[in-house]
């Protein structure tokens, strides 16, 4: 018999009784509850900072095409736009990325109704005011250290060891063009976008053999960040909603080959 359990069902059924958690689809297989629900909806993908450019706009079409999304922005009104607009079985919370805390709870919550993430996108972030090094504030430093760095740090402390345990899932951490090279005015974000490269490859030798973690330079698109640090030319570039179109399509793509490798939205 085949049996398919998410991690939570498989420790309920070790500490318990076998009868509790797992449902009998058919006399092949055994599946519990929630990997039922994402058998019938497909993957389930983690998106941080849903609520706005990219984040949202990934939300929008990984639903769109069947899959169930959990997501998070920092406030409860961003968070309740975005659920306002995916609506159920998606999942829009509040959650600050920089805070573990508040990012161990959600991937408990998550974990506990969906079971382990099959699509982990760490795509959180700010970037600081333009302004060079030296008339950077520490706490603008800081911040960007924080959600861009620890942030992404954060949410894989609470949602790999799922994935390890299932020993499957793709984690995709958003760098950019500034991750590889580097321009004047934006010291901090390029610092923190080169940290994740190296913070992706490492991690990338640490997985079991079947995953991957890689680090994304998602392109340059139209959102409130490029507006931040481009000015008006940013409306010379796609918006985010062009942008899924294909990004979508390629982050379902990946899988243990691509495990390591600095990757670009064709
Ligand atoms: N746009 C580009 O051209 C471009 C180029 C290269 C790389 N990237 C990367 O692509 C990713 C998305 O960028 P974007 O252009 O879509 O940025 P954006 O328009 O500024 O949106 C950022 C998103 O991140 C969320 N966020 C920020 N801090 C957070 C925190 N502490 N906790 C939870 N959520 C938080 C925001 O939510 P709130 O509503 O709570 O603020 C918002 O949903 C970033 O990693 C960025 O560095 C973008």
């Amino acid at each position: 018999m085949l049996t398919v359990l998410c991690q939570r069902c498989l420790e309920i059924i070790h500490r318990t009784d076998a009868t509790q958690a797992p449902l009998r689809l058919n006399r092949f297989i055994l599946a519990c509850a929630c990997m039922i629900n994402k058998v019938a909806t497909g993957k389930l993908v983690i998106i941080t900072g849903a609520s706005r450019g990219l984040g949202r706009a990934m939300a929008l079409e990984f639903a769109r095409l069947g899959h169930v999304v959990a997501g998070c922005a920092r406030t409860e009104k961003a968070a309740a736009s975005a659920q306002s607009v995916l609506g159920a079985p998606h999942q829009v919370s509040a959650v600050d990325v920089a805070n573990d805390a508040q990012v161990s709870a959600w991937a408990a919550a998550v974990i506990a109704k969906h079971g382990a993430p099959d699509l982990l996108l760490n795509n959180a972030a700010i970037i600081n005011p333009n302004a060079p090094l030296w008339k950077v504030s520490r706490s603008d430093f800081d911040a960007v250290v924080d959600i861009n760095i620890k942030g992404v740090a954060n949410v894989i402390r609470h949602f790999l060891p799922a994935m390890v345990h299932r020993r499957s899932g793709v984690i995709v951490n958003f760098s950019s063009g500034w991750g590889r090279s580097a321009s004047p005015e934006v010291a901090p974000y390029c610092a923190s976008k080169w940290a994740v490269e190296g913070l992706t490859q490492a991690l990338a030798l640490e997985l079991p053999a079947g995953m991957a973690a890689v680090p994304l330079n998602p392109g340059i698109i139209n959102t409130d960040m490029l507006r931040s640090c481009f000015g008006g030319s940013a409306a010379d570039f796609p918006d985010a909603t062009q942008w899924a179109k294909k990004a979508v399509p390629f982050l379902l793509s990946l899988d243990s080959r691509q495990n390591g490798q600095p990757i670009s939205v064709p």
